[in-house]
């Protein structure tokens, strides 16, 4: 039996379709919730934007997405993540709002204690060092460097996600790097965009590193808060509503690349913040 606010959706956005890796995640975690996604993608990219940008711009889609009666926010984008997370909590409050970084650096720490990492994110998130604090906060004897990729989230919006041309761009950020941080023991995909681009890491990194994603530790945090706070619903399937900023067509081609499954312009409501 679900307490009589469990039935209530989970609130999701990012900047564009990126944090539907978030989204696949969440679904796969807690089939039973419903939620409502939204990709503020007529103001995409954030990672270029100052912070000041991307704390109005998070705090607006969360205030949207608070308008559906959300019992809970999951903010997946690293960069808004990054930047805007106590804003949120602040003006969300007294609704849970939960961020990527922090569950991903732990899924780096549990991957290679003590380890090299390399995070691979926008320019606002390597600015702000989140990942550098959360990793060391956790394991102050692991060693971090951040690489920001700009480049990468426009080949995962374009749905470029393997092949030569991701690969020799990938190099070619990695050039900027010194030696030894070219050969770290986990690259964190500290941009929700990422995980589409993992066949192109996979070529590009050797085998012994390990490739580490937000979605999955992010999806078990929130199922873990929800349950804590008897919000969790445990019987019926799981809606979905999907919004965005600007241009159904093409967040629904690429969204169902992220998704795994075909999508129509007609699944997705576009909305002004
Ligand atoms: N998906 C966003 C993130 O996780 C980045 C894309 C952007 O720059 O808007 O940081």
């Amino acid at each position: 039996m679900n307490a009589p606010d469990a039935t209530r959706p989970i609130g999701v956005f990012d900047s564009g379709v990126g944090g539907l890796t978030v989204l696949k995640a969440l679904q796969a975690a807690m089939p039973h919730e419903h939620l409502v996604y939204l990709g503020d993608t007529a103001r995409l990219p954030y990672g270029t934007k100052s912070p000041a940008s991307i704390e109005r711009y998070a705090c607006q889609a969360a205030a949207l997405l608070r308008q559906h009666d959300i019992k809970m926010l999951v903010v997946a984008c690293n960069t808004a993540s990054a930047v805007a997370l106590d804003a949120l909590r602040e003006a969300m409050h007294p609704l849970p709002v939960i961020g990527v970084v922090d569950p991903g650096a732990a899924a780096a720490v549990a991957a290679r204690p003590g380890g090299r990492h390399l995070v691979l994110a926008t320019e606002a998130t390597v600015c702000l060092g989140a990942y550098r604090e959360a990793i060391l906060g956790l394991d102050p004897g692991a060693t971090v460097d951040e690489l920001a990729c700009e480049l990468l989230v426009a080949l995962a919006e374009e749905g470029w996600n393997e092949g030569p041309v991701a690969q020799d761009i990938v190099r070619r950020y990695l050039a900027e790097l010194a030696e030894a941080s070219r050969h770290p023991d986990s690259v964190i995909l500290g941009c929700t965009h990422f995980p589409l681009l993992r066949p192109t890491f996979a070529a590009v990194f050797d085998d012994s590193v390990a490739i580490v994603d937000s979605a999955g530790t992010t999806a078990a945090a929130a199922r873990e808060l929800l349950r804590s706070l008897d919000l969790a619903t445990e019987d019926g399937a799981g809606r979905l509503t999907l919004l965005a900023t600007d241009g159904a067509t093409r967040f629904a081609r690429v969204g169902g690349q992220f998704l795994g499954h075909d999508l129509s312009w007609k699944d997705i409501e576009i909305v002004d913040l």
